[in-house]
This record gives C-alpha cells, structure tokens and sequence, in this order.
C-alpha cells in the first residue's frame, strides 16, 4: 500500500497550523490555568525491564558477513519483477521465481522442526512458527511479494536493478513491501542459526496480490486460519512509520501505528421522470431533482466525529512535540476540544481525517437537447469514518437528501475497520511501542493513527481484534513521495535497523505481558 495515511499526518500539520492562528488570544487568556496543569502532566515514561525474558536475550549483533549477505538477498529480491497491473494481470512468472529464491536465502525457515511452510494459491507463503508455550496466544507478522508497476522513466537506476548507490538500494519495492517480507524472514533466519526458541507461536504471511485487493492472498491466508480455528492476539502489517522533518513545528521524529482504516461506499442515486418534449416542461425533471439532492449532499456535511477516532489520542500524545502555545492547546484538548473539532474541519486532509466524505464524482443524465431527460444518475464516493457504520451512513444520507424520488443503489462497499485497542491493556501496541523506543530511542512520541488507504491486514479481522499496521522505518518527505513513485529506496542502514527491530520483536513477543509503567498510562 502507499503511505495514505501521511496524507493523513499532513492534514493533522494542516489542522494543528489553523489552529495556532485561530485560538491564540484563548490561549493567552487561559494561559495561567493551563500551564500549570502542563507542568504537573507526566513527562515520557521511564520503561521497565522486560524481566524474564531479558536474561536469555540474544543480542541484535550481526557479523560482517551476516550483514553483506542481508544486503544482497533484499537487491536480488528486488531484482524479480513481481509486479501486480490488475488482479487478472500480476507477473506469476517473478512470483514463481520468488517463492524458489526463499529457500536458497532463508535455508533455516525451511529446514526447522518447529517450522511449518505452506504455499498458498500458488504464490503467497504462510509460515506457521510454533513456539514452546501453547499458553501464549499466537500473533502474525504481515507483509507483501507485490509490487506496484514502474516504468524507468525518471528513474536514477532501473527500478527492477536492486542497484547500490551511496549507501542505499534503489528499486521498486524496497520500501513497499519487500523490505519486510525479507526483514521478517532474515531476523527470524538469524535467530534460528543463533538457536533461538520462541515461546509464542507465530505466522508469517506473505501475501501476493495486496496492490491489487488481497483477494487471492492475504484474504484466502485469513480463511485458511479461520477454518483451523485459529485465534490470533495480534497481527502487524505495513501502513505506520516513523516520521522525521515532515512538519516544521515537531522537531524529532515520532512513530505512528495505525489502529484502523476507513471503509468505503460508491453509491448511485437516480431519479426517473417521465420523458417527453422540451416545448412543454414538467416543473421539475429528474436533472433536476437529481442535482438538488447531490447539491444538498454536498452542502451537510457528515457527523464530525473528532473525539470517536484515534485522533484526539494523536494529538494529546503529539503534544509535547510542540512548541508554545500548541503544546499548551494540545495538552488540555478537554476545554480546546470543541474548537480543534472545528479547525480541523477547515482543510480537506484534516476534514478527512475526522469525518465520512462524500465526494460527487459522475454526473450523467440527458440524451437530446430538447428532449426532457428520462433519467439521471449520480455517483458519490464516501469513505467511512471507522467511528461509524454502513447503515448508519446510509440512513443519514437518505435524511440529507429527504426525496422520495431518488433511488440509491450500493455499487460497492467495504466496512471501515474496527479500532483495534492502544490502551495500556492492549498486548500487540505495547509490544510494538516498546520494540520503538528499545530500537529508536531518537523516537519521543508513538502515536495511534486511521489509515486512510487500505492494506492486507483488513482480511483478517475474523481472527483478531488487534490489527496494526507499523513498518519500522524512518521516513523522510522524500522518501514519502517514492511509494508508488519514482527512486525507491531505502538506506542499507535503515534495512539492517529493520531487520533488527524484529529480531527484538520477535523475542520481546515471549512475555505474558509487555511491562508498562503506570505513568504511562497518559499517553496511551
Ligand atoms: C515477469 O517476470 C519475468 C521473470 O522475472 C521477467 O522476465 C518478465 O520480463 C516479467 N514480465 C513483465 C511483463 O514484467
Ligand atoms: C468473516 O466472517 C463473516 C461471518 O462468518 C463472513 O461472512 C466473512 O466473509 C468473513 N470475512 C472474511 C474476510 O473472511
Ligand atoms: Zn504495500
């Protein structure tokens, strides 16, 4: 998937610039009050040790040898042009060719008792990790063999070369998705040949069609487990980063775990009307009444649901990133609450971020010009905040538009996502904001997130609550604009640094419970 949900980040930039202009009298005003009740808030959390499973730790050290060889496996990855143009059309030669290659770099995922491997419809791998506690609930780690097609126009090197040049790998899948389908298999590689057990059993599912809807991959991978009655306690998939330089008022980066996605609606409202001739015109025809309806649609906007979301957590957890007076603003969101409701309104990324959009996107109707149109038709795209329901849209929109006259019809929809939980509670978050702060001690806030795209992640909500999407790697603006775009790349530093931030992940996974602390609890 692409980085949709920087957009995402963006809009929140957006939002939060408005907001300084818009309430910094207020602020000045409630200045006393509020400092104080800022200097008395917590400030970041002393980590606690991870306990037991700190004392058997294998070290995240690599040899020289080890971290050559990780380096050329992601390039030879990179090499096969597994590319999927539609889902009818996806390159099944490359694929074929990657599901050999596993093997011949990975020798120990295939070749370990406690490893079990499993091709699934033809060109996705499912590996089932059984660990030495059946007592701890199994999590998946997620990610995808496809890539997005690129043609070598404007690129510096061919996409599908895996060259080396001053210090990154250029090509098209080293930041989505084949930096974690070989990251995951090369720490787990390494902590087999340091014979490492795990105690909680795991998958890794490697999808093949992701680009393309997930249909023949991840979503058959979901009912294949579905079916054996598998429950997981988590699964961790792309669609969060670690954010550096992105806005001028946050100085340090911060990571974002999505904990949602919105759903999507394409509905058709149509109006009939008698047809006949433009000489003697009924009082209204179906243009008519038609464009009132979508006119009235585009003038009501959906529930605001600022408050419903992960957002008021984002911006309450990003607040010590700022400066005054946004620090100040942010932090104390129970009395500046209502008025960031507003602001974030005021921009269309913010807007997105906090509400359903309707956005009026084909307009047909008329076959002659002095004909009275028998029909109009008009195509809305909505995308659903993951706060609300498909009926519950539905049902507001046939009250905006109150004429019995137009028909709906659903050409297609997908349910928003169920927030997965980020409390203190919540295993899979803690484990991953842990792993962040172990590995990325740069990081000062791990903040939760909507996605606004969609990934393979989405499949497997039958078999577990705890979807998130977090891929463990430092994104700059230009980096950014490379998913789906021209020069990806991605530094052999910050490769080594993901392949060690789930060979800590893995391991960290061995508890019964992530040790937080209870200041923590603020900021969760
Ligand atoms: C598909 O992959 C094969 C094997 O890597 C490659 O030779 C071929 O050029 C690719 N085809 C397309 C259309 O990309
Ligand atoms: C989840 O379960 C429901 C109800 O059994 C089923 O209709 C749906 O297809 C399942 N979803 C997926 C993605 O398998
Ligand atoms: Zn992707």
């Amino acid at each position: 998937m692409a980085p949709r949900d920087v957009a995402r980040a963006a809009g929140m930039s957006a939002g939060v610039r408005a907001l300084a202009k818009g309430v910094v009298g207020t602020v000045l005003a409630l200045g006393a009050v509020l400092l104080l009740r800022t200097a008395t808030f917590p400030g970041p959390d002393e980590l606690p040790d991870w306990g037991q499973a700190g004392t058997s730790r294998i070290p995240a050290q690599f040899s020289e040898t080890e971290r050559t060889a990780m380096k050329e496996a992601l390039k030879e990855a990179i090499r096969m042009p597994t590319v999927a143009f539609s889902s009818e059309n996806i390159n099944t030669t490359a694929l074929a060719e990657f599901g050999q290659f596993l093997p011949k770099v990975f020798p120990s995922m295939f070749s370990t008792s406690f490893i079990h491997h499993e091709v699934v419809e033809e060109y996705s791998h499912l590996f089932t990790i059984r660990g030495s506690n059946p007592k701890l609930e199994p999590y998946m780690l997620l990610a995808h063999i496809d890539v997005v097609p690129a043609s070598e126009d404007g690129w510096e090197v061919p996409p599908f070369s895996g060259l080396e040049r001053d210090g990154f790998i250029y090509g098209r899948g080293t930041l989505d998705n084949k930096n974690s389908v070989m990251a995951i298999l090369q720490a787990m590689e390494l902590l087999l040949r340091r014979n490492y057990v795990p105690q909680r059993s795991f998958y890794i599912s490697l999808g093949h069609d992701e680009e393309v809807s997930g249909k023949h991959g991840a979503q058959k991978i979901a009912a294949l487990l579905e079916s054996r009655g598998i429950r997981l306690s988590f699964i961790i998939d792309e669609g969060g980063y670690i954010f550096d330089s992105f806005f001028s008022g946050i100085e340090k980066p911060f990571a974002v775990i999505s904990v949602s996605e919105k759903g999507g609606m394409n509905l058709m409202l149509q109006v009939d009307s008698a047809p006949g001739h433009s000489s003697a015109p009924p009082k209204e025809t179906s243009i008519g009444i038609l464009a009132a309806a979508v006119s009235r649609l585009e003038q009501t906007p959906m529930p605001n649901m600022f408050g419903d979301g992960p957002e008021k957590a984002l911006l309450e957890q990003l607040a010590g990133q700022f400066s005054f007076p946004l620090n100040v603003i942010l932090t104390n969101l129970w009395i500046f609450g209502p008025i960031m409701k507003r602001i974030l309104e005021k921009t269309p990324v913010s807007n997105a971020m906090i509400r359903t959009t309707v956005a009026l996107t084909m307009f047909n109707a008329g076959i002659k010009v002095n004909v009275i149109p028998p029909t109009a038709q008009a195509t809305v795209n909505l995308r659903i905040h993951p706060a609300q329901t498909i009926p519950e849209v539905l049902e507001i929109i046939q009250n905006i538009v109150a004429d019995d006259r137009v028909q709906y019809q659903v050409l297609s929809v997908f349910n928003p996502l169920p927030m997965s939980p980020y409390d203190s509670d919540a295993f899979g978050y803690q484990l991953l904001r842990r792993t962040i702060k172990d590995v990325f001690p740069e990081v000062t806030a791990v903040v939760p997130a909507t996605c606004i795209g969609n990934t393979d992640v989405r499949h497997f909500a039958n078999i577990s609550t705890g979807l998130y999407r977090f891929n463990p790697v430092i994104l700059q603006p230009q980096g950014f604009n490379s998913f789906h775009g021209l020069n990806e790349k991605i530094s052999i530093q910050a490769y080594e640094t993901q392949v060690m931030f789930l060979f800590e992940l893995i391991q960290n996974a061995d508890v019964e419970k992530v040790p937080v602390p209870h200041s923590a609890t603020h900021d969760l």
